[in-house]
């Protein structure tokens, strides 16, 4: 029998330090606790950039001239409307689903309507990519606005991405701090080299399935609470603790009956995590403008207790912890906080995908075979 055994293969759970691809989109260096985009620091790129100059970034591989990036928010804003069909197909979602599951199948459904399916092409990849991070955020406003009965509202074409999404979530224009605040949430989430959504779209793009099929499958992946998933899982938790007195005994019992802390822990960082010291200080700002401390006040005691507890492990808080705190002043939704990374990290997604078919092979990895074999097949009559 020539099973792959523990003996002739190396296994590596979880496929901890694998590498499974070259790229030249985002680099992070777990020690140092940094995030860099094609080079560019992640605390540079959130303070000068914005997401669709981010986005372009990541797609094309250069820094867009004022012309390229003027055409590339055209092209964006020219792909933010829902069709007919994509909305009829939202008014008949259930009104109690997951927004993420929602989103995973809007986005199948876009796949339904376009006859463009790429493969292959690195333009019509670029192309269904761009349609696609045009059209996340009216897909997740109007399941929203669904859900709660109203009426589902038009992308506004002078709005920015994130600008626009506020607007069509909420009904009214955002002001200009909420706006730039989100903005930057989306910059710091677009990409986090390869991660598991990014991974499991890639391992669908890599069959020469679509660039659709591809997303459908990192929106799924991100929804877990080990991936996306947690942002949504932090909030429910400080709420759940209620009052800053309670943190310390919430985290000591967890962490004695082995529970996980959401929004802490990461595979490749063992230092703080860039992203979450970017969005602590958002969170701190929006906090302080609404005059309500008390959700920052639990957080940063959770993050007092677990550093001093379990940081000596390299464990610290993740881009999940504090990005909740921050989308709950913005009057976004607790479920809405994975979609919302999903609005941002599918810029990732598309980048990666159109890089690896460059140079594609099919992912196809081994199991190492532990059951037994030369196993007689017993009649059903046979099996009691
Ligand atoms: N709280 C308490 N202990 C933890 C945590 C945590 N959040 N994360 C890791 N540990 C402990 C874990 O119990 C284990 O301890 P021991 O060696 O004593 O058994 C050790 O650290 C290693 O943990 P692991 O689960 O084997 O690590 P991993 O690299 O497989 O998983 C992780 C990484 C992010 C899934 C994990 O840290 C985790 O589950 N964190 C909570 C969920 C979360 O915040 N996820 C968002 C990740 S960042 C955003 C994103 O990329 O999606």
């Amino acid at each position: 029998m020539g099973c792959e055994t523990a003996t002739n293969f190396q296994y590596s759970r979880g496929l901890e330090g694998v590498i499974a691809a070259i790229t030249s989109i985002s680099c992070i260096d777990g020690e140092e606790g940094i995030l860099i985009y094609r080079g560019i620091p992640i605390q540079v790129m959130a303070k000068n950039s914005t997401f669709e100059e981010t986005a372009y970034f990541l797609l094309f591989g250069k820094l867009p001239t004022r012309t390229e990036l003027d055409y590339f928010i055209g092209d964006l804003k020219e792909h933010r409307a829902l069709s007919e069909h994509e909305i009829g197909c939202i008014l008949n979602f259930p009104k109690d689903a997951h927004p993420m599951d929602a989103l995973r199948t809007a986005v199948s459904i876009m796949g339904l309507n376009d006859p463009m399916k790429g493969a292959e092409s690195r333009d019509i990849n670029l192309r269904i990519g761009i349609k696609i991070i045009a059209k996340i955020p009216s897909l997740i406003a109007a399941f929203d606005r669904m859900r709660k009965g109203k009426e589902i509202i038009q992308p506004d074409s002078n709005l920015s991405h994130a600008e626009n999404f506020l607007y069509m979530l909420r009904g009214e224009k955002p002001d200009t701090e909420d706006a730039r605040i989100l903005d930057i949430a989306l910059i710091l989430h677009a990409d986090h080299g390869m991660n598991a959504s990014t991974f499991g779209s890639m391992v669908t793009a890599s069959t020469l399935s679509d660039m659709y099929s591809a997303i459908v499958t990192g929106i799924g992946t991100l929804k877990g609470p080990l991936h996306g998933g947690a942002n949504e899982r932090v909030l429910k938790m400080i709420k759940e603790i209620g009052s800053e007195d309670k943190a310390e005994e919430y985290v000591l019992n967890a962490l004695a009956e082995h529970r996980k802390i959401m929004g802490f822990g990461h595979r490749v960082y063992k230092a703080y995590d860039p992203r979450a010291k970017i969005l602590k200080g958002y969170a701190e700002r929006l906090s302080e403008k609404n005059g309500d401390m008390k959700f920052i006040n639990i957080g940063k005691k959770i993050e007092e207790v677990m550093i001093r507890e379990v940081g000596k492990k390299g464990i610290f808080p993740n881009v999940d912890f504090y990005s909740g705190i921050v989308y709950h002043f913005l009057d976004i939704p607790t479920d809405l906080f994975t979609p919302i990374f999903a609005m941002s990290r599918v810029a990732g997604w598309v980048a990666h995908i159109v890089e690896y078919l460059q140079a594609n092979r099919i992912f196809r990895p081994r199991a190492i075979y532990n059951g037994p074999v030369d196993v007689e097949y017993t009649p059903m009559e046979e099996r009691g």
